[in-house]
């Protein structure tokens, strides 16, 4: 599998994500060992059960077929997997993968460049594909559908457009943002698969695999003190490992157990449902100044001193996951289990309200 070309943005990190231990965005610490411990096969990607099963039976059907298999498009928050099963599908199909992102592609002619390089098999990977301009998106859209390039010959009454046929190729979408995705973009993908967070044990699993491809021995109570705190979110579980083995080599001659592993992790400021300051402080804000809510994302964002996006990509997915925030028509409401979490009694006339 070659690799022809990385240009992935990280400006969608503030600077106060970018602190955060427990930030589900991609680090430099990270992309240093992302490579080894990054699943090749689907085999040893772990949880994800019905996206793997289906795509398992797409692959099987395409290579069968011995055509490549239709665009894909994979949603859900950061450091659940999208990245690494769109490489899994690519090496599954013995495909060469090309790489770039939407933010990455600025003018129609870088597009054009990437397709007219493209060969029959080939897997273009578009990561946050939500970025993508309008005039680029324009011409990915018979390029998907008909494998056609429109290009656009001359200028005013003598313009005309040519089209070139391009190989049989398969775009690999990648996003946070679904909701940002125009719909004639949705429709070209053959699938579309929302990764959702893992259960604690599977990030047990994640947490058992990576111990043993980085050389050392965890046992089961650590992993799964570990995997508590890791959001429900393989990159952080992983982080997370990291942390407690340095701790570990520190001050417990390199051996990890669970107590070593609470230590580690106290020390990280992160409670035992993987919250930390800034989830409770989210919370604490609708609480106080907003009643516990509705309040609008506006508003909360600027309250918060962090942008909409970060919001709404970073924290909200995991508050919700626990059942500690909902989205409703009139805004964010913290629900009971927020107020118990954070160990606050609500009002009497709030207690009505409460979800
Ligand atoms: N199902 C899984 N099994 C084992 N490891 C996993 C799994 N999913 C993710 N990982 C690990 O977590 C790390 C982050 O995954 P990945 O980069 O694919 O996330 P992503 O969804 O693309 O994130 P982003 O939205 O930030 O691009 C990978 O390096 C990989 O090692
Ligand atoms: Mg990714």
């Amino acid at each position: 599998m070659r690799n022809w070309f990385c240009n992935k943005s990280n400006n969608k990190n503030s600077v106060n994500m970018e602190d955060r231990i427990i930030s589900p965005s991609s680090k430099d610490e990270d992309i240093k060992i992302d490579s080894s411990i990054r699943p090749k096969k689907m085999a040893d990607f772990v949880g994800q059960k019905k996206v793997k099963q289906n795509l398992d039976i797409f692959m099987t059907a395409a290579k069968k077929r011995g055509e490549p298999i239709e665009h894909v498009l994979f949603y859900g928050p950061p450091g659940l997997g999208k990245t690494t099963l769109s490489h899994i599908i690519a090496a599954e199909m013995n495909a060469n993968v090309r790489i770039t992102s939407g933010p990455a592609i600025e003018r129609s002619g870088d597009l054009a460049a990437i397709l007219t390089n493209l060969a029959d098999g080939d897997v273009l990977f578009i990561d946050e594909i939500h970025r993508l301009n309008k005039v680029v998106e324009e011409i990915l859209y018979p390029a998907m559908e008909d494998f056609a390039l429109d290009l656009v010959v001359g200028k005013g009454p003598s313009a005309r457009t040519l089209r070139i046929d391009l190989p049989k190729f398969t775009i690999i979408g990648a996003t946070t943002r679904y909701n940002l995705i125009s719909s004639p973009l949705r429709d070209r993908f053959g699938s579309t698969w929302r990764l959702d967070f893992y259960t604690d044990e599977d990030i047990a699993k994640i947490i058992q695999r990576a111990a043993k491809i980085l050389n050392f021995n965890i046992d089961e109570d650590s992993s799964k003190t570990i995997a508590s705190r890791a959001r429900k979110t393989p990159r952080i579980a992983i982080r997370l490992l990291k942390r407690v083995r340095d701790f570990a080599d520190i001050k417990n001659k390199g051996k990890i157990n669970s107590s070593v592993s609470q230590e580690a992790l106290a020390m990280l400021d992160v409670d035992h449902l993987g919250l930390d300051e800034i989830d409770r402080r989210i919370l604490q804000i609708i609480i106080e100044k907003f009643k516990g809510g509705p309040v609008g994302l506006n508003t909360l964002a600027a309250s918060i001193g962090e942008d909409i996006g970060t919001l709404e990509d970073i924290y909200e997915p995991f508050l919700m996951q626990l059942g500690f925030l909902s989205r409703t028509p009139k805004g964010r409401t913290v629900t009971e289990s927020a107020y118990k979490h954070l160990d606050i009694i609500p009002p009497v006339e709030q207690q009505k309200n409460l979800l």
